[in-house]
């Protein structure tokens, strides 16, 4: 039977509730065919890193998600909340209950460095900070010693950039976002004065984005600290800062100057911006002590220049480091895995007819959560293209419900959610906060059943 037509709407199942997964389901709903979406999500709560990303203090971004509620609000729509696929479900048994599955279940691990001491205590990834500070359950029991005068960030992304703005704003200028209360414990306790955000490349090539960059300005209890004579641009740069897409690159440089002309306060912190420099080692006995960074030289065309080390190097005193350097999609069982790039490998969004991807893991760990929606469509339009030769061999969902309820696996609808996103709102209200999330799964269960009961 035809899928997509009242007798066999098209059952489609997403993981993973980030932008991607709902800008697919989004898409799927336009298609103009008779459709049903399961959306399936590790933990009890959706949004991704839209919740467990996006930076406490940028809360307005984090708005996006009352359009992800309009699009949850159709009929159409089930949310099956406290979900691991590939553990609780395997992807086998997805496939026999739906035409198609759409991975979007994004990035959640970190690019190496690759240099000696990367493993030593108190040399982190930021990717284990911001879940950290953002509550995610995963991380809600991770420490990070804070006692050190000096914290080097490496890499000069926006998500080096929120790691440098948490770490350089006071805790008073935090306390009122959602930031997790035990972050703010422990940022009340920081005894970091000086936060280096150092780049492998010059200030041409930064990735961050000028709104980012601006903001960095503005902080109230840090100077902001450019050499002049990083700014010196190569008649290379010169071409690249020309080129049609480099309009980020040019703004940055315009911000970069007026930060380097500013007089240095005497505020109780320092962000120094450093370029053309590339850790080589970490050094310490148990723990990081030292940091070996290495001078770089740029060569290459306009707009793909590359850093290369000098040979000359310098050791610096750090006690804290934060890589940087991106995020990186981890394997699924039954899903092929391209190791090297860290992506479900993928033709437009398809991976074999019948499995489709989308967002960070489709693509890559860039783009902010606007990109996901084009990327989002185009999957979809490959798996509409493929309906008439998808099928599916028990096209309900009982039979997983089931299935998790014997394994003991508490599914979370989206008006569980709900409960515990009114909870949270409101436990934030008692301390002056927009939020107080809860940061463990168990907590989170514990307020449905009550809800169950009541
Ligand atoms: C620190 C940080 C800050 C950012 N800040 C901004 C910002 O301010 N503005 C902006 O526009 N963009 C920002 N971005 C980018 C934006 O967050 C991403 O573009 C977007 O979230 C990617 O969406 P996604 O759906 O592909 O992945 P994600 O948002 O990561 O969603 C993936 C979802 O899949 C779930 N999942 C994973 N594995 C499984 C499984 N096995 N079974 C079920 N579910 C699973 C995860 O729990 C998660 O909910 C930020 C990114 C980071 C890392
Ligand atoms: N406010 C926002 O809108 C916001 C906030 C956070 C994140 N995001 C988005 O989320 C995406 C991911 O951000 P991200 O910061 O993780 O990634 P990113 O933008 O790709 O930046 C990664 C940084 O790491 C550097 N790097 C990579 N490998 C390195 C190595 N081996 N040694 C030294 N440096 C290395 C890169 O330098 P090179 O340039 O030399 O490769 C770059 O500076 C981006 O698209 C970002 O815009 C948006």
């Amino acid at each position: 039977m035809q899928a997509g037509t009242p007798d066999s709407p098209l059952r489609v199942a997403i993981i993973g509730s980030g932008p991607s997964g709902f800008y697919a389901t989004e898409a799927l709903f336009k298609a103009g065919l008779e459709v049903r979406v399961d959306m399936y999500e590790k933990l009890p709560v959706p949004f991704g890193l839209v919740r467990s990303g996006v930076a406490p203090d940028h809360p307005k971004i984090k708005n996006v998600t009352r359009v992800y509620d309009k699009i949850a609000s159709d009929p159409r729509f089930c949310f099956w909340g406290n979900v691991t696929i590939g553990e609780d479900l395997t992807v086998e048994e997805l496939k026999a209950h739906y035409h198609a599955l759409i991975f979007t279940n994004g990035a959640s691990s970190d690019r190496r460095l690759g240099i000696p001491g990367e493993d030593l205590a108190r040399s982190y990834t930021a990717t284990e900070f911001v879940a950290w500070y953002n509550g995610h359950p995963e991380y809600r029991d991770r420490q990070f010693d804070l006692s050190q005068e000096s914290a080097v960030i490496i890499g000069q992304g926006n998500v080096a950039i929120d790691v440098c703005r948490i770490l350089a704003k006071s805790v008073d200028e935090l306390r009122q976002t959602d930031i997790a209360s035990h972050a703010i414990e422990a940022l009340a306790e920081s005894k970091i004065k000086d936060i280096y955000m150092v780049g492998r490349r010059g200030p041409a090539q930064a990735a961050f984005t000028p709104q980012e960059a601006k903001e960095l300005g503005e902080l109230a209890i840090s100077d902001v600290i450019v050499k002049p004579e990083d700014l010196q641009l190569s008649p290379i740069d010169e071409a690249e800062l020309q080129l049609p897409d480099k309009g980020h690159n040019r703004k940055n440089m315009e911000i970069l100057r007026d930060l380097a002309g500013r007089t240095v306060g005497a505020r109780a912190r320092r962000l120094h911006i450093a370029f053309f420099l590339s850790p080589v080692e970490l050094k310490g006995n148990g723990a990081l002590e030292e940091i070996v960074l290495e001078h770089n030289q740029l060569s290459g065309e306009p707009g793909r220049q590359k850093a290369t080390g000098t040979g000359e190097t310098i050791t610096v005193p750090a006690g804290l480091l934060f890589r940087s350097v991106g995020y990186r999609g981890t394997p699924m069982p039954g899903v092929p895995f391209h190791e090297s790039w860290g992506v479900f490998p993928n033709e437009k969004g398809r991976i074999e007819a019948g499995m489709y991807t989308a967002g960070w893991i489709k693509r890559g760990p860039s783009g902010i959560i606007g990109t996901n929606k084009p990327d989002s469509v185009e999957t979809v339009q490959a798996l509409i293209a493929d309906t008439p030769n998808l099928t599916c061999l028990q096209p309900n969902s009982e039979l997983l419900a089931a299935r998790l309820k014997q394994k003991g696996v508490r599914v979370v609808s989206y008006s569980d959610w709900q409960k515990i996103d009114a909870a949270e709102i409101a436990n934030g209200q008692k301390s002056g906060k927009s939020r107080e999330k809860f940061t463990r799964v168990a907590d989170m269960l514990a307020l449905l059943d009550e809800a169950d009961k009541a």
